[in-house]
């Protein structure tokens, strides 16, 4: 801890308040060590139980864990302070950014004509009373679902994926409940497991998805939930396949304990079939997001699932948030109904893919193996990510370290290829093979 970091307070929301405010501000920093419950007891002259109350509402809110003979620390990315995210070194100026893993906005549908439209044909705003799901927007997301084979009965709803994702493991899971993520795995979500007070158990990834043994033992150790990234996994590109989805339906069957959710984030982006877990469980959840073919800023994702899990999400929206905005419900669904706009996101997958590929290849040509199936991401493992990132900026480029995203998983770097031209990939290739493998000083042995 800090050693000018001095904690006061004589009751436990003083307590907790304090080292919340000393975590917000960098006082105590990630992996700060606390003093023990009865040492921090004696110094401030109060109780042990009112110093372990303020830890332990602490460890629920994901900002401490407590790890027997270790202690009490702050959390490696403690959810008041900056996000996974934020934590990507800065770019230099004018080093050309890979370390987002966003669309590219040259690629996404304009806004504008059918905003202009919508304008034209609103009638009489929606109220409290009658708002809700638009039923042609449910009805539309119904087909499109079920082209894909995934069973849309119940429908909601949300703001964007993660939302939908928060809602289901906040209605089934308590804190201190487990929650089986993939590793490597989408970094936001690993900040939102934090938050709600929940316990990560990484399940490994290959570029077919969750492996089975991986669900396995996270099933045995007791994991209460399961996420399941469709296609498009972040960060590694990995689509879960037709073989794969039968594995895991034929070890997920019957289960009543687990809550599972798939989020099909990449949707009509991805060049790759749908081979949806729907249905494997009693209680599941699918999540498509609008946000990577339609735009992030939309907010919208629909989510089905099991009559109960639904009702749960659609029941809490309405007595908190209430409904997402039916202004852009109709937003998506004039995206939906426009043959333009589906031209446009069917070029858009195919020019992120010929990106990908070409990046894989020119990988491939250096003898790197680096994996990206579907998406926008391509994973590179290197032996050292810091020296890699630092060789990549120094040659211009910014790339996200595997950090960001990793449990136990392997070191590697993640590299966005949406914004990639042609001409990058000789040189993106050649900058990347010597971040991964980098010249011995001399004298060493190689
Ligand atoms: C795995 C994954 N899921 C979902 C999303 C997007 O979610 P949302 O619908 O909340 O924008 C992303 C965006 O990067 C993602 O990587």
């Amino acid at each position: 801890m800090s050693a000018r970091y001095q904690l006061s307070g004589t009751t436990a929301v003083e307590i907790s308040a304090g080292i919340e405010s000393g975590i917000r501000t960098g006082a105590l920093s990630p992996g700060a060590a606390l003093p023990p419950v009865r040492a921090l007891a004696a110094d401030l002259g109060v109780s042990p139980a009112t110093v372990a109350r303020a830890y332990q509402e602490l460890r629920q809110r994901g900002l401490l864990v407590t790890a027997g003979r270790h202690g009490t620390r702050v959390r490696p990315r403690p959810p008041v302070a900056a996000r996974r995210s934020a934590l990507r070194p800065p770019p230099l100026p004018g080093a050309r950014d890979l370390s987002r893993g966003e669309p590219d906005r040259r690629l996404l549908p304009p806004l504008g004509p059918h905003l202009a439209a919508l304008a034209a044909d609103t009638g009489p705003s929606v109220s409290y009373s009658d708002a809700g799901v638009l039923p042609e927007l449910a009805e539309a997301a119904r087909a499109r679902l079920d082209a894909d084979g995934v069973p849309a009965g119940e429908l909601t709803i949300t703001g964007g994926a993660l939302d939908g994702i928060e809602r289901l493991l906040g209605a089934h899971l308590r804190p201190g409940d487990a929650v089986a993520v993939e590793d490597p795995g989408w970094a936001n979500l690993l900040d939102l497991v934090a938050a709600l007070g929940l316990r990560p158990i990484g399940v490994p990834v290959d570029d077919e998805g969750p492996m089975v043994a991986g669900v396995a033992a996270a099933l045995a150790a007791g994991a209460r939930a399961l996420v399941v990234t469709s296609r498009a996994q972040n960060p590694t590109g990995s689509a879960v396949s037709a073989q794969r989805a039968e594995a895991l339906r034929a070890l997920l069957a019957g289960r009543r304990d687990l809550l599972l959710i798939e989020d099909d984030h990449a949707a009509e982006l991805a060049r790759v079939p749908l081979h949806s877990l729907a249905g494997a469980t009693a209680s599941w959840a699918f999540l498509r997001s609008v946000s990577k073919p339609f735009g992030p800023d939309l907010r919208l994702a629909v989510l089905v699932g099991d009559e109960t899990t639904v009702a749960r999400v659609a029941g809490r929206t309405r007595v908190g948030a209430g409904w997402v905005s039916t202004v852009l419900q109709r937003l998506v669904l004039a995206l939906w109904s426009d043959p333009a706009v589906d031209e446009l996101v069917r070029r858009a997958a195919q020019s992120y893919e010929q990106r990908r590929d070409g990046l894989l290849t020119a990988l491939a040509e250096h003898g790197l193996r680096a994996h990206g199936r579907s998406g926008i991401n391509v994973w590179l493992p290197v032996p050292d990510e810091t020296s890699a990132v630092t060789a990549l900026r120094d040659a211009g480029w910014a790339v996200a370290p595997g950090a960001l995203y990793r449990i136990a998983a392997a070191p590697a770097v993640r590299v966005t290829v949406s914004s990639l031209h042609a001409d990058d990939l000789a040189p993106l290739a050649a900058a990347l093979a010597h971040a991964a493998n980098p010249t011995p000083p001399p004298g060493f042995p190689t």
